[in-house]
């Protein structure tokens, strides 16, 4: 029946082609006479770049060209807009727009041969003269260099200095953490095919095809007709592809000169290149009444950026909204320095903030004696105070109390330190995760064709989450058709309008567009139903489309046979531009979780290993439980690595990332990784959409870093408020 679609742990639509290596990724297109670019990148962070010397690698046969800023074609000028989607505010940083070094690992020139190999190795002969400037890209060293983000923040509340100051309890605490590089299994790349005539078909790692088409467009001044993007396949991104990236402009700039195909894939060690969610120092002080509850709170939150641009992101609002609280005030600024502009980075700000929130309340709890949940249900917040709004709907309650049943928390011995099994310190800790549901405007197509198939169609991508699943699964529920004969087709600019492939908003914007594509495309068959002469219908009023015919109410009898309809009539289609509904602006809504894990430290050695995790989310409908399930594990994971393993080592006097590998850059392996429950606790929402679905991309990492840190101090009894929790700081 119709609503058994949307719910059920459909297999990926694309699953086989995923496995089987049918599905072709950015910088696995043939093009006819492909060049391959490399990229040359700056050694130093700051300074200007005197003359760039190609001739060595000009000499060897099979090198083209070298691209740099003294040859490159006509770019958007300082004073032109160009902006894309994402764009941090201030002066968008454009490669090669001139002789200026504005960070370590900067593009400088781009080196266009026969072969990935050559263009690779005639890189390493480009000699670059600089004439290096002092640079700073120490986070500490600058803090007082910082200014106010241009970011709204939620308004103060009430006296926060005076009600700490009068609480019986009283904290004041400060917790950083280290940047944290984007490391998706697909590097990034574009491959740019020259068209007959010159347009560009170009195939990119994006989260926005629609957007790279525009930036392209922007930049480089061509007209929107000559430059389509594809996305068809993206081997993640989590917000490394919501900008378009450096390797795009490159390649097209030299597709467009040369009039050549041309392919740039940054190399591992030039993903630690670009975005990053940003080192932040972050202080919190908390006041609170003998039992825990919260009386004042002040969140003030200090970030690197770049010396052009103001990367902001939701650092500290979360602490405006997840516990009542009268008396607050937020703060956020940030620090710009000789490094690139941060970037988004799964639950931007979130992640980041809630690790110092989430810490915080645990040592509120050791402080007042309270267990950590107890603590969360005694300041529990049944509205949004940031906005003065109720929830959609808000289940967090359901989350402490499944999630703390599943997980076996009532078994937790309080002490730090009091529960151990031989060598290991085993250590329980929780914490509270929130992400914003959000919904953006979004344009679908849907139609049938003679032959019974529907095809859905929207600008969006599938990055990873099972964006085509889930879209069939709600055409097929909404046309009440089976869901292997829809086909849902993304990752392409001239598709429907899409917002950006992010913000945990997807299956609400894009969702909405589908369903509403499919109902406005079920109104063309009742009506072609009920033009047709000899149709069986009594009371043409009550048609509509169910388990694969038109039918009038309940009445089985009276029914027609969507392909003999078709078959008739001919193809039918509908497009829909989807918003978001009129009642959502009464209303606050967000996604929530509640994180439980078990950490094993040895003793001895230091080492931390998290054995259990219980995530439970509430994020309104689940559209497919098999892929949410696995956006909350990654989520997880990725939390797990942000507490204990991810961490970009900085050389100061160099300005530079040193552990630009994967090999000395950390990230969580299967061997790291214990068991992991999720659960999705019952969330009704009329309000949210029609869908009543909040989108489970980000909420499965916020919280994790917290929790963790929290359960290394019930094993330890040592707080650690710096990540990652590494042996050194542990020991
Ligand atoms: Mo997400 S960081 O909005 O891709």
């Amino acid at each position: 029946m119709n609503s058994s679609r949307i719910g059920q742990p459909l297999d990926r639509v694309d699953g086989v082609a995923k496995v089987t290596g049918q599905a072709r990724y950015a910088a696995e297109y043939p093009a006819d006479g492909l060049l391959h670019g490399s990229v040359v990148c700056s050694a130093i962070a700051r300074g200007r770049v005197r003359a760039i010397d190609a001739s060595a690698a000009l000499a060897l046969p099979g090198v083209v060209w070298v691209l740099t800023h003294e040859n490159r074609p006509v770019m958007a000028g300082d004073d032109e807009s160009y902006e894309d989607e994402d764009a941090a505010d201030g002066s968008p940083f454009r490669p090669l727009f001139d002789a200026r070094v504005r960070y370590s690992g900067q593009p400088l020139a781009l080196v266009l041969a026969d072969s990935p190999e050559l263009a690779r190795h005639a890189a390493s002969l480009v000699r670059v003269d600089y004439q290096p400037d002092e640079h700073e890209t120490d986070l500490r060293a600058a803090l007082q260099r910082a200014h106010d983000a241009p970011a709204e923040l939620p308004e103060p509340r009430g006296d926060a200095d005076a009600a700490i100051a009068g609480a019986e309890v009283q904290l004041a605490l400060e917790y950083e953490l280290a940047n944290e590089y984007h490391n998706p299994m697909e590097p990034h790349a574009s491959t740019v095919i020259y068209q007959p005539g010159g347009d560009l078909l170009v195939h990119d790692k994006t989260q926005g095809p629609q957007n790279s088409q525009q930036y392209l467009c922007n930049v480089l001044n061509l007209e929107p007709s000559r430059v389509r993007v594809l996305s068809a396949f993206v081997g993640g991104a989590f917000g490394s592809g919501l900008r378009p990236q450096y390797q795009l402009p490159l390649a097209a700039m030299a597709a467009l000169t040369l009039r050549r195909s041309v392919r740039v894939a940054l190399t591992r060690q030039q993903m630690f290149t670009f975005g990053y969610r940003p080192r932040t120092v972050q202080r919190l002080r908390l006041g609170a009444s003998a039992e825990g509850k919260l009386q004042g709170l002040i969140h003030e939150a200090i970030g690197q950026t770049s010396r052009f641009e103001d990367f902001t992101e939701q650092v500290v609002p979360w602490s405006g909204m997840l516990y009542h609280c009268d008396h607050l005030r937020l703060d956020y600024r940030l620090t710009p320095l000789d490094v690139y502009t941060p970037l988004d980075m799964r639950a931007p700000g979130a992640a980041t903030g809630l690790f110092a929130l989430e810490s915080a309340m645990d040592e509120l709890a050791w402080a007042t004696g309270t267990d950590p949940v107890q603590l969360r249900l005694l300041n529990y917040s049944e509205t949004d105070q940031n906005q003065g709004k109720p929830y959609s709907s808000k289940e967090l309650r359901a989350c402490y109390r499944q999630g703390a049943e599943a997980f076996g928390w009532s078994r937790r011995s309080a002490q730090p330190r009091s529960m151990r099994e031989g060598e290991q310190l085993i250590g329980w800790g929780m914490a509270t995760g929130v992400w914003e549901a959000m919904q953006k405007p979004a344009s679908a197509r849907a139609s049938l064709s003679a032959d019974g198939r529907l095809i859905v169609a929207s600008a969006t991508c599938d990055i990873g989450p099972g964006t085509a699943t889930a879209m069939t699964q709600i055409a097929a529920d909404t046309l009440g058709i089976d869901p292997a004969r829809v086909h849902f087709k993304l990752g392409d600019s001239t598709l429907p309008t899409a917002p950006l492939q992010g913000g945990s908003f997807t299956v609400s914007s894009v969702g909405s567009a589908v369903r509403e594509a499919c109902l406005a495309l079920a109104r063309r068959l009742c009506e072609a139903a009920r033009q047709l002469p000899d149709a069986p219908f009594s009371d043409a009023s009550q048609l509509r489309c169910i388990d694969g015919r038109v039918q009038q109410g309940d009445d089985s009898q009276r029914a027609i046979d969507l392909q003999e309809l078709l078959a008739r009539h001919g193809s039918l289609a509908a497009e829909v531009d989807a918003k978001p509904g009129k009642q959502r602006e009464q209303v606050a809504s967000a996604t929530h979780s509640a994180v439980f894990v078990e950490v094993r430290v040895d003793e001895a050695l230091g080492t931390v290993r998290v054995s259990r995790v219980v995530s439970a989310i509430a994020a309104g409908r689940v559209v497919n439980p098999k892929t949410a399930r696995s956006q909350i594990l990654g989520g997880v994971v990725w939390g797990i690595g942000m507490a204990l393993q991810e961490e970009a080592l900085i050389d100061h006097r160099l300005g530079r990332c040193m552990n630009h590998n994967l090999a000395d850059y950390h990230l969580p392996v299967h061997a790291d990784i214990g068991d992991i429950e999720v659960i999705f606790v019952e969330e009704e929402d009329a309000l949210v959409n029609a869908l009543g679905s909040k989108g489970v991309g980000e909420i499965g990492i916020v919280g994790v870093a917290a929790a963790v840190a929290n359960a290394v101090y019930h094993a330890t009894g040592k707080r650690i408020r710096q990540l990652p929790i590494t042996l050194d700081r542990l020991l």
